[in-house]
């Protein structure tokens, strides 16, 4: 097969310039990443003095090329017929304008230059939100062309390195405007260092999470979600536990699993005046906090699907939904948007509610096999149970499914409560 090799030989053959800027990725490529864990961002983000400020803003400023330059070097080791899909080659372009940006940025010396300096990370961080959409665009249609194995390991190295990259980018950002006094200091208990809150209260994500899902039931712009009876969530357990994470991530984990669990609830049981309950179990463990999240929405059904690695996969072998033009439409819309896809809760609630929008005849929701097994897709974009497993094992969690066949689901999240593991290997 024609590896990208050839590819980028051609494409960098014809000038020096070209030729002195592969130079340089090589130079980069061959730095190993410097990982942090979560309790090295907080102890560090903790006590900030301008000294600080600055020499975080040259620690993302020299790492983020670093993480960029392998994930340019995946890219091209691809076969050359996945690297020119609709959607690779736009995210291989980003990728190396932000890597020359990157590295071409001056050393920051003063204050100024660290507002510069962020405002420039605003901008990228704006520019790539259409990378997931792209990649995952570009990937579903290069699937008949690369193995599911060699495909889904791609695809988790470049998310886990964007979540990387996107974590040290808003991570200073988030440090600078409290520095700067433009963020109010959080009140005790909602208390954040940067994008973590060390004490993060598990039960009031749910909480909120629940709140976001059940507001459908109020939204007239939704019509079709006034007349469902929505199930309740019902929290048990150690309900008062608490842990150092990125709330952000544990909240778009837990409106992902929340949803599924309602979706599937609803097609199973919706027109019942009570549907089941969803139950949530919160535990402490020494090292790591527990979730399971148990609905009745009658299992994973269909006997093609094995757990959890399809419903995760990216590749139209294991999950042939990949193909379907309902998934492939609006991933063309969403990889040319300027808004493209955040992977945020906000995201979700919206896609949630176009999905709600879009149902005609005031049926709940469509009697897709998926969604009946409780494990239903991200709204219109089938990612979101994906990334979830991104985002759980981006610092050493994990997320498992286990199905009940005609009963329900349950999902079991784990998260390290400690805060020392490293970012995963990928970055
Ligand atoms: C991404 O979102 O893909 C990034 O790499 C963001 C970074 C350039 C700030």
């Amino acid at each position: 097969m024609l590896k990208c090799s050839a590819f980028r030989q051609a494409r960098f053959q014809s000038t020096n310039v070209h030729f002195y800027q592969n130079r340089q990725l090589e130079l980069y490529a061959t730095r190993e990443a410097k990982r942090l864990s979560l309790r090295q961002l907080v102890f560090y983000g903790r006590f900030m003095s301008e000294e600080r400020l600055i020499k975080s803003a040259n620690y993302v400023r020299t790492e983020l090329p670093v993480r960029i330059a392998h994930r340019i070097r995946d890219l091209q080791d691809l076969p050359y017929t996945v690297v020119m899909q609709e959607g690779v080659a736009k995210v291989y372009e980003l990728y190396w304008s932000a890597f020359e940006k990157f590295r071409k940025f001056p050393q920051i010396e003063t204050l100024e230059d660290n507002e510069r300096f962020c405002s420039f990370l605003r901008t990228l961080l704006d520019e790539h939100a259409v990378v997931i959409p792209n990649l995952s665009l570009g990937l579903s249609l290069a699937s008949p062309h690369l193995p599911p194995d060699q495909l889904d390991a791609f695809m988790r190295r470049m998310l886990v390195s964007r979540i990387s990259r996107r974590v040290l980018a808003e991570h200073h950002i988030a440090l600078s405007d409290f520095f700067a006094g433009r963020s109010h200091g959080p009140s005790k208990e909602e208390r954040h260092v940067g994008i973590i809150y060390p004490g993060l209260n598990v039960e009031k994500s749910v909480r909120r999470c629940t709140a976001l899902l059940h507001q459908l039931t109020h939204d007239s712009e939704c019509p079709n979600s006034l007349n469902v009876r929505w199930p309740e969530v019902v929290i048990e357990g150690h309900t008062s536990t608490q842990f150092a994470y990125i709330r952000e991530h544990l909240e778009y984990i837990i409106f992902e699993l929340l949803k599924n669990a309602m979706q599937a609830t609803i097609a199973k049981h919706g027109h019942k005046s009570d549907p089941p309950s969803i139950l949530v179990t919160l535990v402490t463990a020494p090292d790591n906090i527990g979730m399971r999240i148990s609905d009745q929405g009658g299992g994973l059904v269909n006997s093609q699907i094995h757990l959890p690695s399809d419903l995760f996969s990216f590749s139209h072998v294991r999950n042939a939904s990949r193909l379907e033009q309902d998934n492939l439409g609006p991933l063309r819309t969403a990889s040319t948007s300027p808004t493209g896809m955040r992977a945020t809760v906000d995201e979700l609630v919206s896609r949630w509610k176009d999905e709600w929008r879009q149902q005609e005849d005031g049926t709940p929701l469509k009697n897709d096999p998926e969604l009946e097994s409780g494990v239903g897709r991200h709204p219109r974009l089938g990612i979101g149970l994906a990334m979830s497993n991104i985002f759980a094992r981006y610092f050493g969690g994990s997320l498992e499914l286990v199905s009940l066949d005609g009963w329900g689901t349950d999902v079991y999240l784990r998260l390290p409560k400690l805060g020392t593991n490293l970012e995963g290997i990928e970055v």
